[in-house]
């Protein structure tokens, strides 16, 4: 029976213990396994090879995704470097030129040292991406929406172009998660994600996922995975799963509030720009609606000249000022010093990751709390 993503979400993958007839994937809390005798080769052996609450996550994440195979990791970042790792020195990658600011040092601290170096472009213009395509270019490497600016990409016109090019398109699909989007069936190669955000969805827990459908890309991530050695604990793995149960309810209302609160900001006095790309005005607008079935809760805005950024970070009371995103509760951060710092100065002013810039991830609390959160903070933090 093919089942939509509300009932996936609780019933997908592995669904409860066959052996016990337990509802939930119990965890599995052992590292090692009882081999009956030399040779025998078991499913089980070792849990960083392979472990049944881990596994259990792994299918259901391939099944929301619409992947044949799923891979769960210790972190977002692990699980990119794993997935990185499919190249080797002299290959370059086409990235977005607005990524996550652990992703962006992974790449330029680790791995362009070793020779896989990589080209950022703004890869919502597809002529970018066609004018860095060369011979060295194995893979393309986009977010969409993007961290921190919401930018968007058109999946299905990236893997058109990578497809005919003979390159691979890796997708970061954290903002939007398989419920918002899947970027599998617009033609992406690999999805990768920080499990620590949505998926997880109670900031309790750091995770990360690849998903495929190519059979020899998921062997050797299978063996990259088992080789580095980066994967997600048991107790870990069931936090995931139990979130993942209510992904739907919480991405309906993280959307809704979004939604509001977007369209109050930038109807309000008090913003210069707002970056949210289920605003009519975001020049991500269309493309965004053509492949997802919402825009996501993250939002990015600038405050105009007459208030003090810095104050109102201060004078926030329920949103919290903290890294991370996805979780139930609001969260802002200050990309430049926080989740982008690592990427320079002149870098991060070039894309438009300003230190004005205010990053918002919308959560599930009563809207109007989160508005009048929000008025009070931007009133008082008028200079
Ligand atoms: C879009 C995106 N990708 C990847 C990561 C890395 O994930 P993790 O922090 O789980 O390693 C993050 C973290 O914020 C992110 O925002």
């Amino acid at each position: 029976m093919s089942l939509k993503l509300n009932s996936l979400v609780i019933h997908g993958g592995i669904d409860g213990d066959e052996i016990t007839g337990a509802v939930n994937v119990p965890i599995y809390q052992t590292s090692t396994y009882k081999q009956k005798e030399l040779f025998g080769h078991p499913k089980w052996e070792y849990s960083r090879t392979g472990n049944p609450t881990r596994a259990a996550l792994e299918s259901l994440i391939a099944d929301l995704e619409g992947g044949k195979f799923g891979l769960a990791f210790s972190s977002g970042l692990a699980a990119i470097h794993t997935v990185i790792s499919l190249f080797k020195g002299g290959d370059k990658l086409i990235v977005s030129d607005n990524i996550y600011g652990g992703t962006f040092r992974l790449l330029d601290n680790v791995f362009k040292p070793l020779g896989i170096t990589y080209e950022s472009v703004d890869t919502s213009k597809i002529e970018n991406i066609k004018a860095a395509i060369d011979d060295s270019v194995k893979a393309i490497y986009i977010e969409t929406p993007a961290n921190p600016l919401l930018s968007v990409t058109d999946i299905e016109a990236v893997s058109k172009l990578a497809k005919a090019n003979n390159k691979l398109l890796i997708v970061d699909n954290t903002f939007l998660t398989p419920y918002l989007q899947r970027p599998i069936e617009w033609g992406a190669d690999i999805v990768v994600h920080s499990g620590t955000k949505y998926l997880g969805g109670h900031s309790d827990v750091i995770s990360g996922f690849a998903i495929v459908k190519d059979e020899k890309i998921a062997e050797r991530l299978y063996f990259l995975q088992n080789a580095i050695g980066a994967v997600l604990s048991p107790q870990d793995s069931f936090l995931v799963i139990r979130g993942i149960k209510t992904l739907g309810v919480r991405m309906d209302r993280h959307v809704e509030n979004a939604l509001k609160i977007a369209d109050w900001l930038d109807k309000s006095p008090y913003v210069e720009k707002v970056y949210y790309p289920g605003l009519k005005s975001d020049p991500g607008f269309e493309v965004q609606k053509k492949q997802a079935d919402g825009p996501g809760a993250m939002i990015s805005f600038v405050l105009n000249k007459e208030y003090d950024y810095k104050e109102f970070y201060k004078n926030l009371k329920l949103i919290t000022l903290a890294e991370s995103l996805g979780g139930v509760e609001s969260l802002v951060c200050h990309p430049a010093s926080m989740t982008h710092a690592s990427i320079p100065e002149e870098i991060r002013k070039k894309v438009g990751i300003v230190d004005e810039l205010i990053r918002l991830s919308v959560g599930i609390e009563d809207v109007d709390d989160l508005i009048n959160d929000l008025e009070e903070a931007i009133k008082k933090a008028k200079k």
